[in-house]
């Protein structure tokens, strides 16, 4: 703001309420790594896993990890500010404010709102409800002008941008607006067993590949992988959407062009392209593996770079909270 040239702000997130999946990993955290010009943060979104009924301990336990994962994935805790969102209360607040811009109807045409009532038609929370509202929170917070995510978030980002949109109509330019950046290749990885839904790490554990799999796991998963029964390798995710679904896999993982990955694979069976996937994905998730066993075994060092992390993105999210506290007549003292 000050100078013309001000960096770049992206802010993502990924909740601990699972096992951290590939698809977790090829839509977004991967993506995560790509902005090196700019400033970003990604927090342990753990408020948000509150909107479904958590294990307590998991939680915490789950938490730790994906803060490790981060890392290990080649975000480096100096460059990128990793907090966890409940350490940061600038988040819960700004949320309360936002809840007075947003409207009950445009929160219950959200997609993963209906979804989520029908999976937990026991338990449909406000927080259930109001979880864009928070996530709007989080991103606005920061001023942030990129965030990458996969497609299922997209409706949640566009969400954000008209709250912001609003408030800036009423109060000026409080906001920047944000921009979501979600590649199309890699938007949205399939579920191994039903390949027309994305692979989600709330389902069953056979459905997806997790970050943390051990090499027999992820050929046990893929080999079970659904294809279809015409047995030819062609990337048509309408037609073939198990099949595409390994190809874009491969294709992302080996960094090869659909049309480089598929000629290599004419000709073959399924199963050859399921061994090709599975040692694709062994040799991405490897090194990460390795790195974070080193990580999660110094739990003072991981807690260290947490603390230190909040306190970093609370300075820079206070900035913004004070600015719409006074825009909107709160009391100053
Ligand atoms: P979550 O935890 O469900 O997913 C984390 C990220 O992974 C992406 N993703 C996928 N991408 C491709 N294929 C898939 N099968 C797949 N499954 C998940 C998601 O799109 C997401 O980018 N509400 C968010 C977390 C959040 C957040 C935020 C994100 C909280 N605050 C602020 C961005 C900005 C969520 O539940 O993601």
């Amino acid at each position: 703001m000050e100078n013309a040239e001000k960096r770049k702000v992206v802010f993502s997130g990924i909740q601990p309420s699972g096992n951290i999946t590939l698809g977790n990993y090829i839509g977004a955290l991967r993506n995560f790594t790509l902005f090196d010009d700019a400033d970003c943060l990604y927090c342990l979104a753990d408020l948000h896993t509150l909107t479904v009924r958590q294990n307590p301990a998991e939680l915490r336990r789950r938490t730790a990890s994906l803060a490790a994962i981060y890392v290990a994935c080649g975000l480096d805790p100096d460059k990128n500010i990793i907090y966890c969102q409940s350490h940061v209360p600038a988040h819960a607040e700004l949320a309360w404010i936002l809840n007075c811009y947003t409207y009950m109807g445009e929160l219950s045409r959200m997609t993963q709102f209906k979804d989520k009532s029908q999976k937990h038609a026991d338990n449909i929370n406000a927080g259930l409800f109001d979880y864009p509202v928070l996530m709007a929170s989080d991103i606005l917070l920061y001023q942030t002008d990129i965030v990458p995510v996969g497609v299922d978030q997209k409706q949640h980002v566009e969400i954000c941008r008209d709250i912001a949109q609003r408030f800036n109509g009423i109060y000026g330019d409080v906001f920047t607006v944000p921009e979501p950046y979600i590649p199309k290749a890699t938007a949205k990885i399939m579920s191994l067993a039903e390949p027309e839904r994305k692979m989600s790490k709330s389902d069953p554990e056979d459905t997806y590949i997790a970050i943390l799999d051990k090499p027999e796991d992820i050929r046990r998963k893929l080999k079970r992988a659904v294809t279809d029964s015409d047995g030819e390798i062609r990337f048509d995710p309408e037609t073939k959407p198990g099949v595409s679904n390994l190809l874009t896999i491969l294709s992302v993982l080996k960094k090869e062009t659909m049309k480089e990955t598929v000629s290599a694979m004419q000709g073959l069976g399924y199963g050859a392209l399921k061994e090709a996937v599975s040692e694709a994905v062994i040799a991405e998730l490897t090194p990460i593996q390795q790195r974070y066993n080193e990580i999660i075994a110094d739990k003072d060092a991981l807690n260290a770079m947490l603390g230190r992390n909040a306190e970093r993105a609370y300075a820079l999210a206070r900035r913004t909270l004070r600015k719409v506290y006074k825009k909107v007549g709160l009391y100053q003292l």
